[in-house]
């Protein structure tokens, strides 16, 4: 796993090691800190420990070319983890769920809540996007801007820093204080005259949590801006409960864990899992052999399908069976 700086790693990493060992295998669980050099050490030790599987959430998608080629030397089969991992022919399969619909939920939500289709506006948004070394990142920034791009192209939602490339919006390793950082000169520079911040619309919960706390320090206008964000995080579940942050795409990591569990274990009884594997997976999922090449051909995706929590229906969080309601009944906290 990447880091346990970010509160969903924990989970990943917590669910996988749990589902492989009550599957009857011995399971490795390293975090690599951020930090691409320690992650491909930490995969040459797998190696060299001669495990059977590897899989790998990566850091920088770009920096284990060499590291998976000595896999690959070893017999060792790679299942991608979230994160496609780019210009390796060692990745045999990758899970994750569908990223670009992570966007288009977050973008759908906006045009919903300003009612984009009726409303005259104009609305001011301003956007946060993730990692540039995660190939999933502009995915993500991708399916948001492509459903906003015809009211931006209209007029009816203006962009006042002028950002609305990837690329001038993205954040480095997802911080929350580079965020933070971005967000306040941005308010500085572009609404201190009084301009209305109407929507906020960031990746993911890591970067919703700097941006939502710029807002809340800031901002000067009296509207509550739509803070939209990714991952169901406990800080930002919070948030929203408070409505500092109004939505988040909620992916169950549990299942995510589920399906790459299914996905070994078929590549270690020596089968190539293919749609037929949907059958016997618990979660809802697509098997998508189009949409992700990663530099040396398309890579076979198992995609889980993300949905849009709000205010209103956390308790199908805790439907879910993995997060519980707070003594008080106002806040929700893990279940596992
Ligand atoms: C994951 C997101 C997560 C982000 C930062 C992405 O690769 O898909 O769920 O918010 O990394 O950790």
């Amino acid at each position: 796993m990447p880091t346990k700086s970010l509160e969903r790693w924990n989970r990943d990493g917590d669910y996988l090691k749990a589902q492989f060992e009550a599957a009857g295998y011995q399971a490795q669980l390293k975090y690599s800190d951020n930090d691409s050099n320690q992650q491909n050490n930490d995969i040459q030790a797998m190696i060299a420990d001669g495990v059977s599987v590897l899989i790998i959430a990566a850091i920088d998608g770009e920096a284990l070319t060499q590291t998976l080629a000595d896999a690959k030397d070893a017999g060792i089969p790679v299942i991608a983890y979230d994160r496609l991992i780019m210009n390796t022919d060692a990745v045999s399969y990758y899970v994750s769920f569908d990223n670009y619909t992570v966007g288009v939920l977050q973008g759908e939500f906006v045009k919903k809540a300003m009612d984009l289709d009726n409303a005259a506006g104009p609305f001011n948004i301003e956007f946060t996007a993730g990692d540039p070394a995660d190939n999933n990142a502009g995915y993500f920034f991708n399916g948001a801007f492509d459903t906003l791009k015809p009211y931006i192209d209209s007029g009816k939602l203006v962009v006042p820093s002028g950002k609305t490339t990837f690329e001038q919006v993205a954040t480095p390793n997802w911080s929350t204080d580079t965020a933070l950082e971005n967000m306040q000169n941005t308010l500085a520079s572009y609404y201190s005259d009084g301009t209305v911040l109407d929507i906020a619309l960031c990746s993911n919960d890591s970067t919703a949590l700097g941006v939502a706390q710029a807002i809340t320090s800031d901002y000067a206008g009296s509207n509550k801006p739509v803070v939209t964000g990714q991952d169901g995080d406990i800080a930002n579940l919070r948030n929203i409960v408070d409505e500092i942050q109004t939505m988040t795409v909620y992916k169950n990591v549990s299942d995510e864990a589920g399906v790459t569990l299914e996905v070994a274990k078929a590549l270690l009884e020596g089968k190539s899992p293919d749609a037929s594997l949907l059958d016997s997976l618990s979660a809802d999922a697509a098997y998508d052999t189009s949409s992700y090449d990663n530099g040396t051909g398309i890579i076979p995706s198992y995609l889980l399908v993300p949905w849009t929590v709000t205010k209103d229906n956390l308790q199908d969080l805790v439907d879910t069976g993995l997060y519980k309601w707070d003594a008080n009944n106002q806040y929700l906290e893990s279940a596992t």
